[in-house]
């Protein structure tokens, strides 16, 4: 069953005027904020896959390591018979060691907003799980959404939210997408989610400010986004990428600054840049395996199991309903 046309052509336009609303309403905020979801358009998810192939960024290579050395044990812990339900589409390689160890999974759900990017995941990963039913979903993860229901009838329902994205959340955004991971996954399910954890802020920040400036770019890509998409002025060249850790928040905080005094146009709105003024654009978060069960007991889950890599920079958690 498809829809027609013209309702993919209002969706189109409903998304645009709802992006163009929420950037002004950043814009015009004190101090200035972007949700970081507005990195990844088409370009910005091709720089992000060059991030985590620099040699800095060690959070890919931290967690593809401990799902290789793990991944049979975390499919006997979350048992046969599962609906597997992804945040986000874009791990190809770490979902493919995770549907490949499974036990009978009844179907995958891969939840993403960007249909082109939700397309390409699809195309990866049908043809490798042929007996596995597809069940693409084009929804925001972040609101409520309702799975569709399998062929064949699941026993439990598992969440994947590998990639620390749940990281990119403040904390109160954070228990929420919990408290909706909760519900979602019920008394039998469990969710299994990829986190950063604390440690050195060399290697940390490092990791935010590779040597070659490929995450620059991809910041900095959120302004060029702006003048494509919503009809913007920024010019590139008076902005900089800006990533530091606040050690007592534990987190990476992401900026773009703004090199001198400016002012942007966006349609009919002008807004003003001081120099040296900041705009935040990302949070990273760090936890400790202690922090992130209290973040987890907040939503009403508990860890079950974590799992860790060799050098102890990344853990997969899995949480169930307390
Ligand atoms: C999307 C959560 C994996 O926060 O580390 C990478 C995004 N931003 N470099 C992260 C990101 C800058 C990334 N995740």
């Amino acid at each position: 069953m498809s829809a027609p046309l013209h309702v993919f052509a209002w969706h189109r336009q409903s998304a645009h005027a709802a992006m163009l609303a929420d950037v002004c309403r950043g814009l015009r905020r004190q101090p200035k904020k972007q949700s970081s979801k507005y990195f990844y358009d088409a370009l910005g998810s091709e720089l992000f896959e060059r991030i985590c192939e620099q040699p800095e960024y060690y959070l890919t290579r931290a967690e593809l390591e401990l799902m290789h050395a793990h991944v049979a044990d975390m499919a006997t812990v979350l048992g046969p018979d599962a609906l597997l339900v992804e945040y986000g589409s874009g791990s190809a390689i770490k979902t493919r060691l995770l549907l490949g160890h499974l036990h009978r999974p009844v179907a995958y759900v891969p939840v993403e907003v960007s249909p082109a990017a939700l397309a390409d995941s699809l195309a990866r990963l049908a043809p490798a799980f042929p007996r596995i039913e597809m069940l693409p979903l084009c929804a925001d993860f972040t609101t409520e959404i309702r799975l569709p229901v399998p062929a064949r009838r699941e026993r439990r329902t598992i969440v994947y939210f590998p990639g620390s994205t749940l990281g990119n959340f403040d904390t109160p955004e954070a228990v929420q997408l919990l408290q909706r991971m909760r519900a979602q996954i019920g008394a039998d399910g469990a969710a299994l989610i990829g986190i950063d954890l604390k440690k050195d802020r060399v290697e940390i920040e490092a990791a935010y400010n590779d040597a070659a400036g490929v995450t620059a770019e991809f910041t900095l890509n959120m302004l060029a986004r702006f003048n494509r998409e919503l009809g913007a002025d920024f010019d590139l060249a008076q902005f900089r990428h800006r990533a530091r850790y606040n050690v007592l928040a534990g987190r990476i905080e992401t900026h773009i600054v703004s090199c001198r005094a400016q002012e942007v146009n966006i349609g009919d709105a002008r807004f003003a840049f001081a120099a040296d003024e900041a705009m935040l654009v990302e949070y990273s978060c760090k936890y400790s395996p202690e922090e992130f069960a209290r973040l987890a007991a907040r939503a009403g889950l508990h860890v079950e199991r974590a799992w860790t890599d060799a050098r102890a920079r990344f853990s997969v958690q899995c949480l169930r309903a307390s």
